[in-house]
């Protein structure tokens, strides 16, 4: 047995109406002037209200991150930053908002170029303190320490891996989700339940973060399709906050694998959001690694309660790939990379991309050669 080390947030708070907390965690961690970073999504959907009812009326909002932001949209929000003595930093948005925010505090805490944080430990610390709010169900990124930015230059999506991302609070409540539109309860959704089956497969993964994961897969397999139906259906939004919230504290401790791998360059290259991209590679993916790990997809085939008796544990975590791909057509996911307008020539320079994302793939429970990654891509195509 290895020794595991687990990383969260410094303190979680969840439920429904947890964000009335926040006044209490504001005067804890000593912020008396908080920059609140969003989107213009997030901004207009009258969601921020949970947490701008409790701020002074004149507390400064930085509300231009695009979704997948690239490194320029962090300076142009640190610029705003340091134009005036804030104390503090509240995200309240997706990923993008909060990963926003996570390189925002580093950043504001030491001097240098921003692209100087790419890679894993190149953090040298981090005196703002951060209280992250997701408002999608949804990334984790509220637990984890990694943030992840644009490239355009290089066309990639680059990672920040560092303790110092990993916020002092987390408010994870489901009235923040209840107006996420449609398509972004889908792939979000999706996202939150590849972090758990990734997780769970890993190399990496312990008994903690089986627990986290086995949970969460639990809460967001049934939900997700309900809050898909109805994003005003309140319990199945909690379940899948609170089920993305477990899914991200189990892949922010074992990582996750080749699903994650293969979307970074659908992401960078094609610009597909972070959540589609890893919808559509999932059930090919799941298909691949089925051989190196049947014990593991019949738990998960149980776990979300598929039927076992007298099956073999091939037929069983057969049944496990059908029925995530079931549950990708029933919130409309596109089923094929050709329906995202990708060429067909481009496949090998993706799977060279992906090759390299060695980072992921060594969580993988099957290796993957940079031929059949190819191999994969033209199954997805
Ligand atoms: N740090 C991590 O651990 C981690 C993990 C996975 C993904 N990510 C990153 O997170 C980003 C994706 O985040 P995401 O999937 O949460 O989406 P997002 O933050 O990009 O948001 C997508 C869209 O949904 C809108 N939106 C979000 N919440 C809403 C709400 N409650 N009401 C109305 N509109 C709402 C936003 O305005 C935006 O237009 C990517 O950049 C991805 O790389 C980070
Ligand atoms: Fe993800």
């Amino acid at each position: 047995m290895q020794v595991s080390h687990f990383k969260s947030a410094g303190r979680l708070i969840t439920g429904q109406g947890a964000t009335a907390s926040l006044k209490d965690e504001l005067l804890r961690l000593n912020i008396r002037k908080p920059f609140v970073v969003t989107d213009p999504g997030v901004y207009q959907s009258g969601a921020l209200e949970h947490i701008l009812c409790q701020l002074d009326k004149d507390v400064a909002v930085y509300k231009d991150i695009p979704p997948e932001p690239e490194i320029e949209v962090i300076e142009n929000c640190l610029a705003e930053f340091n134009a005036n003595a804030f104390d503090g930093i509240i995200a309240v948005g997706g990923g993008s908002a909060i990963d926003s925010a996570k390189v925002l505090a580093v950043a504001a805490s030491q001097q240098g170029e921003i692209a100087s944080l790419f890679g894993t430990d190149q953090v040298k610390g981090r005196h703002i303190p951060l209280i992250a709010i997701p408002t999608t169900a949804g990334t984790g990124s509220e637990v984890t320490n990694i943030a992840i930015l644009s490239d355009p230059a290089e066309q990639l999506k680059k990672g920040i891996v560092s303790d110092y991302l990993l916020p002092d609070v987390a408010i994870v409540s489901p009235e923040m989700t209840l107006s996420c539109p449609k398509s972004v309860t889908a792939a979000s959704g999706i996202d939150a339940l590849v972090h758990a089956i990734e997780s769970y497969l890993s190399v990496h993964a312990n008994a903690v973060t089986d627990a986290l994961a086995i949970k969460a897969m639990q809460l967001i397999y049934p939900a997700l399709p309900k809050a898909y139906a109805r994003g005003d259906n309140i319990q199945a939004r909690e379940h899948m906050a609170t089920g993305s919230l477990l899914a991200g504290l189990a892949f922010g401790n074992a990582g996750v694998g080749a699903v994650h791998a293969l979307a970074y360059p659908l992401g960078g290259r094609y610009h597909l959001s972070h959540g589609l991209s890893n919808a559509v590679m999932l059930p090919h993916v799941l298909q691949w690694n089925l051989m190196a790990s049947r014990e593991r997809f019949t738990d998960i085939a149980a776990a979300i309660g598929l039927p076992s008796h007298g099956r073999s544990q091939q037929d069983i975590g057969q049944s496990l790939v059908d029925a995530i791909t079931t549950l990708c057509r029933e919130v409309e996911i596109p089923a094929r990379l050709r329906e995202f307008s990708i060429q067909e020539n481009d496949i090998p320079l993706l799977a060279k991309e992906a090759s390299k994302v060695t980072r992921l793939l060594n969580n993988n429970p099957r290796a993957l050669s940079e031929s059949d990654i190819e191999r994969i891509y033209r199954a997805a195509y």
